[in-house]
């Protein structure tokens, strides 16, 4: 089932995804060698309570925290923890997600901790364009698969992984609605997109394996292979017109 959103409804999700962009950017300013992924938990949940928004991801399915912390080979759903501090040269992916009005909101970013290799910076700036590239595709009467196909033909043409077995998501009243958006997939093919939809566009990306192996903590997907991952997502409006990116200035 899918539902198409109103004005004021994507009013509400723009000021619930505007919390998570200000929730990232001071996560990122925080995030220097030496903090723990607890620590950043912490400030992202002080934050998110101080605006009289709610966390969107504790709980869910009983999952512990505000913020899912991946470090380096580490694809998503890391749970932050009081173990896990951050040394120069890791890549560290930061989701996060908010209720406002009862409207989600929920993106994602890669960065590095202070300088990293070489690779590890093409992987963070190969994904960041394989959200924009995807995000481009946004228009009605677009298709699904145009998403897909845009993030893997930007992946792949660099050598990299597309992981299959997590995607995008459209969003509203709740976290993860219909439809699911894979990052791969035929141009041309699947749903048509409308005014109104707003799609979570994530695109996952490996320098190796794209295959994936949960923890037995039930959340932390890392690579198979042990190689680097990065993770971006932005929560995006279907205008009449194109599109917007929830909660970002243009
Ligand atoms: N952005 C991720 C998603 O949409 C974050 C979910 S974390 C969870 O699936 F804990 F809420 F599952
Ligand atoms: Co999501």
């Amino acid at each position: 089932m899918i539902f198409l959103k109103s004005g004021p409804e994507l009013k509400a999700m723009d000021r619930a995804n505007r919390l998570v962009h200000r929730v990232l950017s001071a996560v990122r300013e925080a995030a220097l060698p030496g903090v723990t992924t607890a620590e950043l938990d912490h400030l992202a949940e002080t934050l998110i309570s101080e605006d009289g928004a709610q966390p969107a991801f504790k709980g869910y399915r009983g999952y512990p925290a505000t913020l899912c912390t991946s470090v380096n080979d580490e694809i998503v759903h890391g749970i932050p923890s009081p173990t896990v501090r951050l040394a120069e040269g890791d890549v560290l992916s930061v989701d996060c997600g908010t209720i406002v009005d009862g409207f989600y909101g929920d993106a994602a970013v890669t960065f590095a901790i202070g300088e990293v290799n070489g690779e590890a910076r093409r992987l963070i700036d190969v994904t960041r364009a394989c959200l924009e590239d995807a995000v481009d595709q946004i228009v009605p009467g677009a298709r699904l698969g145009d998403i897909g196909a845009a993030v893997q033909q930007r992946a792949e043409a660099a050598g990299f992984g597309v992981v299959r077995e997590f995607v995008g998501h459209g969003v509203g009243r709740a976290l993860h609605e219909d439809p699911q958006v894979p990052n791969y997939g035929e141009a041309g093919k699947g749903l048509q997109l409308r005014p109104g939809l707003v799609l979570a566009i994530e695109p996952m990306i490996t320098v190796g394996s794209w295959r994936v192996r949960v923890d037995r903590d039930g959340w932390t997907a890392r690579t198979e292979d042990g190689t680097l991952a990065a993770h971006f997502e932005y929560s995006v409006a279907v205008t009449p017109d194109g599109h917007r990116v929830l909660g970002v200035e243009e």
